[in-house]
């Protein structure tokens, strides 16, 4: 984020950061979602936390804000009064209520989800696997911790006997999505086809016991 920064000053372009999976990630102290003019966050339900749908936009900047409240609410700048057209975004009472609890949540959720990345990143030495890494300074949170591997369909259906959970984020790179073959595709994506291709997440969810992270160390230092 900090290399990109000084990119966007320097070419003054305006930065907004996907910060959907790292609610609470950290670069040498600075929160995620800071660095940018707008951070955006998603509370969908599989996320670090949740208000079982919607997300959050922040920013340091005082009229992107007032923009934004006006954009979510018909374009109201006074009740009943619309200077531009808007949308009801609004986030309801009710999911509020959920995301206030999931919030203090929050941290509790990160520290598991990071002692069992430590775990895995410590006790999986079978060469099969790529791990993640994590550079010093770097705060991670884990909402996925993917593995690469070379053969995938050989693993998955070896996580399938093991009645192991995974998924695959994400199986296409963005510029072979059918939305983009309209357009030319300028460039390879070399690096972001390959990992499509590789990529495999393993449970990290702060709902997992010591013995279940115990079993998917286990199964897969005995994966060949
Ligand atoms: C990296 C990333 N960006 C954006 C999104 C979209 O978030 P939402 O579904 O809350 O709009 C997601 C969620 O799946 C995501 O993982």
């Amino acid at each position: 984020m900090t290399e990109l920064m000084a990119i966007a000053d320097k070419y003054n372009l305006a930065v907004i950061e996907d910060c959907a999976q790292a609610h609470g990630a950290s670069v040498n102290g600075k929160k995620i979602g800071t660095f940018g003019h707008i951070g955006v966050f998603s509370f969908y339900p599989t996320k670090n936390m949740t208000c079982g749908e919607g997300g959050m936009l922040a920013t340091w900047d005082k009229e992107l804000a007032e923009r934004a409240r006006r954009l979510i609410n018909h374009g109201q700048t006074a009740k009943y009064q619309h200077d531009v057209l808007g949308y009801n975004y609004r986030m309801t009472n009710i999911h509020a209520a959920i995301g206030i609890e999931q919030l203090r949540k929050l941290t509790g959720f990160n520290e598991r989800r990071k002692a069992i990345a430590a775990r895995y990143s410590r006790e999986i030495t079978n060469p099969a696997f790529i791990k993640p890494v994590c550079l010093p300074g770097f705060e991670h949170v884990y909402h996925q911790y993917t593995l690469g591997v070379n053969n995938r369909s050989s693993f998955i259906k070896f996580l399938e006997t093991q009645g192991i959970g995974y998924g695959i984020h994400y199986p296409t790179a963005i510029p072979d999505q059918p939305l983009y073959q309209q357009g030319e595709i300028l460039g390879f994506f070399t690096n972001a086809r390959q990992a499509s291709e590789r990529v495999v997440s393993i449970p990290v969810h702060p709902g997992l016991t010591e013995q279940e992270v115990d079993y998917i160390v286990s199964s897969l230092q005995n994966y060949e």
